[in-house]
C-alpha cells in the first residue's frame, strides 16, 4: 500500500550508533551496521539481560496484539514500530483478519524504509515517518489519517519507545493527546525499559552508552512509568513485567523478567 511519505533512505548515518538498529541486533535481525553491532555488544557487556529483555518486550507486543484482535479491534496505530521482524503488527493482524489497519510511524530512516519494502504489495498498512512527540503530526500523517477511522475503536502501540522522551518533552501530555484522539473502546498498548535491575551501576552503564546513540534513553523508576499513564484503567494483570504480560507459557527465558516493564489500558 502506498506509504504516508516517500520512505527513502537518505539521512542515514551509519558511524553514530542507532537505537533502532541497536534493537535489531538483540532481536536477532540483519538490518544493522558496524558501529550498531559494536554499541550493542557493549551495552551486552553491562547487561547481559538486554537480549533477554528486547526479546521479551517483542513478545509481549505481540500477545498485546493478540489481545486487542479478540476484543474486537481492527486497527492499529504503531508509534516508533521499529526495523520489521518476523511477527510485524500487520502480519498478526492480518493472520486474523486481513481487513484489519495497521499504520506505523517511526523517524529512523532504516526502519521506515525496511517497513516500506515489507509493505509492497501489502493492503491494509502504511509507514509514516514521523516524530511521535508530535502528536497532531502524526495524526494528520496521510499513511495514518488516510488509513484509520477515528470514530472506530483502535490500538495505540507505544512499545518500547516513551524512554526516548525526555520528561522535559512532556511524555505524559504526549500520551494523553494519543488518548484523546481515539473513539471509545480503544486500547493503549505500552513498555518501557526501567531502572528495575539488580545493580544501579548497569542503569547508569546503559544510560551513558544511549547518550551516545541517536536516541538517549531513559530509564525511569516502574512508579514514573506508571504516572505517564495517568487514570488509563489497566487491563489485568496491569503494571508488569513484559514477560508476566498475558505470558503464554510457564517457561521464563533466563534473563527475560528485567527492566522492560509493558501494561495495556482502556482508553
Ligand atoms: C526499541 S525500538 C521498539 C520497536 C517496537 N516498538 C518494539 O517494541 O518491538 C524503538 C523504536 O522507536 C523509534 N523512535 C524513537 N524515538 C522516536 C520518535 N520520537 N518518533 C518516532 N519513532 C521513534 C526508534 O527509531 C525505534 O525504531
Amino acid at each position: 500500500m502506498a506509504t504516508g511519505k516517500p520512505a527513502g533512505i537518505e539521512g542515514i548515518d551509519v558511524r553514530t550508533p542507532n537505537a533502532a538498529r541497536m534493537y535489531d541486533f538483540y532481536l536477532g535481525g540483519s538490518h544493522n551496521f558496524a558501529a550498531d553491532r559494536e554499541a550493542a555488544e557493549r551495552a551486552v557487556g553491562i547487561t547481559p539481560t538486554m537480549i533477554p529483555g528486547a526479546r521479551a518486550n517483542r513478545a509481549f507486543l505481540q500477545r498485546a496484539v493478540r489481545f486487542c484482535l479478540d476484543q474486537g479491534v481492527r486497527q492499529f496505530l504503531d508509534l516508533g514500530s521499529g526495523i520489521p521482524t518476523v511477527g510485524h503488527v500487520h502480519q498478526i493482524a492480518h493472520e486474523r483478519d486481513s481487513s484489519a489497519r495497521v499504520a506505523y510511524v517511526d523517524n529512523e530512516p532504516v526502519a521506515v524504509a525496511h517497513t516500506d519494502q515489507l509493505l509492497d504489495g501489502v493492503e491494509n498498512a502504511t509507514i509514516s515517518r514521523a516524530d511521535l512527540r508530535k502528536p497532531e503530526e502524526v495524526l494528520a500523517e496521510p499513511g495514518v489519517a488516510g488509513l484509520l477511522d477515528f470514530d472506530e475503536p483502535m490500538a495505540v502501540l507505544a512499545a518500547a519507545v516513551l524512554h526516548f522522551v525526555g520528561d522535559e518533552e512532556g511524555p505524559a501530555e504526549m500520551v494523553d493527546a494519543y488518548r484523546r484522539a481515539v473513539a471509545p473502546g480503544s486500547f493503549l498498548v505500552v513498555s518501557h525499559i526501567t531502572d528495575h535491575y539488580d545493580e544501579p551501576e548497569r542503569v547508569e552503564g546503559i544510560s551513558r552508552l544511549y547518550r551516545d546513540t541517536s536516541h538517549t534513553a531513559r530509564h525511569r523508576s516502574v512508579e514514573e512509568f506508571a504516572a505517564l499513564l495517568g487514570d488509563l484503567e489497566l487491563v489485568e494483570p496491569g503494571l508488569v513485567h513484559a514477560v508476566d504480560w498475558h505470558p503464554d507459557s510457564e517457561e521464563v527465558p533466563e534473563g527475560a523478567r528485567n527492566a522492560f516493564w509493558a501494561a495495556v489500558g482502556r482508553c
